[in-house]
């Protein structure tokens, strides 16, 4: 993970970070490494359950680094990294099937993607494999929790058809607008938005988990007008069908299913200066 701006959800004040019951010297070494890097303490485990960790010491939750994985608990939910839906799109893509996000970015081998909403990294993980060893992803997180962990996942996650996709996804800490205004003009091919959906599409205990950590601000028209800057082909922004944020931000190229929930706006480079 590189990088540290503004526009962080969960700061310093609010978590620290622990380890599971017994944890072999790896795990303390790595939770230590994580206590350093995010400025954030670090508390031995000591036989004490989660719940009387957060109320001993008023964080509002703790990132437990156990044999498997890293989590975020906050007594209620778990936030950990997993591919999600990637798998599947990528193997839909190597049946010639055609993914609405790709198509809608239209991007192929070589290409360069910055994914200014990384969250769990599915789209970049289906973008990093389509782009290939050529191309670039880089997906730019808000969150800390959300940066650390699912940049940790990435790195580490083992699966052996989307492994190298995964680990070539490069992961920043920072909000988009200022990780934007920090790049010269046409430095990625697509620029890419996923915003927080306004009101959550359906209950899942796993988009809870998120939720309780995410940077839920929509998306300003200062940032689509940097990200036009920094695009060399297009920006891309996933929303709802109807959502009123496409005419907001200027998006008036709608593409995707027919009757799919959730489609893409585009914003083409040509013909602006
Ligand atoms: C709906 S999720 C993105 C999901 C992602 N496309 C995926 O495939 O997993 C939106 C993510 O964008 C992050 N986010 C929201 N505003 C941001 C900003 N200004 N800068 C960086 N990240 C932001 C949220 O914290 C959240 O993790």
């Amino acid at each position: 993970m590189t990088g540290c701006h503004s526009g962080i959800t969960y700061n310093q004040q609010y978590f620290a970070v622990t380890t599971s019951h017994r944890p072999s010297p790896v795990q303390v070494s790595l939770a230590n490494k994580l206590s350093d890097e995010l400025s954030v303490p670090f508390i031995p485990r000591n036989d004490l359950s989660i719940e009387t960790m957060i109320s001993n010491t008023g964080v509002i939750g703790m990132m437990v680094v156990s044999a498997q994985r890293i989590s975020f608990f906050t007594g209620i939910s778990e936030f950990f990294f997993h591919p999600g839906l990637a798998k599947l799109r990528i193997n839909e893509l190597k049946n010639g099937k055609t993914d609405q996000m790709i198509q809608a970015m239209s991007l192929g081998a070589g290409d360069t993607l910055l994914d200014c909403t990384l969250g769990l990294g599915t789209d970049a993980i289906v973008a990093s494999y389509v782009s290939g060893t050529s191309g670039k992803v880089t997906g730019i997180e808000s969150s800390i929790l959300i940066a650390a962990i699912v940049g940790h996942g990435l790195k580490t996650y083992q699966d052996e058809d989307i492994s190298q996709a995964m680990q070539r996804v490069e992961v920043a800490h920072s909000h988009h607008k200022d990780y934007l205004a920090g790049l010269p003009a046409r430095s990625y091919d697509v620029v890419y938005f996923d915003p927080m959906f306004r009101t959550p599409r359906k209950k899942s205990p796993a988009m809870d988990a998120m939720r309780a950590i995410a940077n839920p601000d929509p998306i300003d028209r200062e940032t689509i007008a940097l990200a036009l800057k920094v695009c060399n082909k297009r920006v891309v922004m996933k929303e709802r069908r109807w959502s009123k944020e496409f005419e907001r931000l200027g998006f008036k190229e709608i593409r995707g299913g027919r009757y799919a929930p959730v489609v893409y706006g585009v914003i083409d480079r040509q013909g602006m200066v």
